[in-house]
């Protein structure tokens, strides 16, 4: 295993001043990634104060512990946030006061050429966030029909030159390495924005690949169940698709963004959104780490017995 690239927490202050309400209550980080916003998190709690720090990648779950060293306040879980409900001991379900959700990929996850995430580093077409994970992107590319491919393409990587570059794609069979899918990308896009196009493809397939918008509706679904009364979702996405999800989640409690109404139309959302507006990186904190510059924060609250 090579050594950890350092992930720079994205919207760090912001995040946990909207996570921690309690410093005797119990969190859960559900991407820990290089334990950035934990070890922060951790810095504010008591002793009392609990987390779990979830991730799916053996390799976060090394640099986090390394980083955090022993703290008996925290416990790290191995597994996909999208079994949320399972990885948490039932004893603390309905008890936990907040759960963050950095979502997306490290820095290091990016940059480790070998987990074939990037199109700037040559590596194998793989792109599993975990091991585990069933599908890799060299699956994806040279297994799935036209019609599929073009409408991840299409629909997961929101790229409208989805059908030229499905047809290519097919055409170059087998693709082995992330410079011969980039290449194939290159070759049917043209103009100023191929830079862009090739990045909306990698993640495209990258979301295909950990099934991310479905293991994101499933967690937030878990994440209600979970949570006290009055307890927080703090949620940062890094692409539209996946901020939509959270957004409507926040609002209606459901995927749709529709609320539902009892019998007498009293609306029966279980979350109250507390922000407004969007959250997003200072100009100073995109100028210091780029990879932020994506990033929106929204924070929910379960709404309480008395409201
Ligand atoms: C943006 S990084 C988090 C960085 C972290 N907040 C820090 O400051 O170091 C996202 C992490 O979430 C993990 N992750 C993404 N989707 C996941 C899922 N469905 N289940 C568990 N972990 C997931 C990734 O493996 C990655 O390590």
């Amino acid at each position: 295993m090579s050594a950890y690239i350092p992930h720079t927490p994205v919207l760090l202050k912001e995040s946990v001043d909207y996570l921690v309400t309690d410093p005797d209550g119990i969190y859960i980080d559900a991407t820990l990634g290089g334990g950035g916003h934990t070890a922060e998190i951790l810095s504010r709690l008591s002793g009392k104060g609990r987390l779990f720090g979830l991730d799916q990648d053996a390799e976060a779950h090394k640099a986090a512990a390394d980083r955090i060293g022993s703290d008996e306040r925290f416990t790290p879980v191995s597994g996909n946030f999208g079994y949320l409900k399972t990885l948490i001991p039932p004893e603390h379900h309905g008890k936990i006061t907040g759960i963050l959700y950095d979502l997306g990929v490290s820095t290091h996850q990016i940059k480790e050429a070998e987990r074939g995430f990037s199109f700037q580093n040559e590596g194998p077409l793989d792109m599993r966030m975990s091991e585990l994970t069933g599908t890799s992107a060299h699956q994806v590319v040279n297994e799935y029909s036209y019609e599929k491919l073009r409408d991840i393409i299409f629909h997961y990587g929101e790229e409208r030159f989805s059908r030229e570059i499905a047809k290519e794609i097919i055409s170059r069979r087998p693709l082995e390495t992330t410079a011969e899918l980039k290449d194939a990308v290159s070759s049917v896009v043209f103009g100023k924005h191929k830079v862009k196009s090739i990045a909306r493809v990698f993640q495209g397939i990258r979301i295909e690949v950990n099934r991310e918008l479905d293991v994101l509706k499933d967690t937030l679904n878990q994440a209600i169940e979970l949570l006290a009364e009055d307890g927080r979702i703090v949620a940062i996405s890094y692409h539209s698709l996946e901020d939509r999800i959270v957004k409507n989640f926040f609002k209606s409690g459901n995927e749709s963004g529709k609320v539902e109404k009892d019998f007498y139309g009293n609306p029966l959302n279980p979350l109250k959104p507390l922000t407004r507006n969007i959250i997003t990186p200072s100009d100073q904190e995109i100028k210091a780490n780029p990879a932020s510059r994506s990033a929106k924060l929204r924070v929910a609250e379960k709404i309480g017995g008395d409201q």
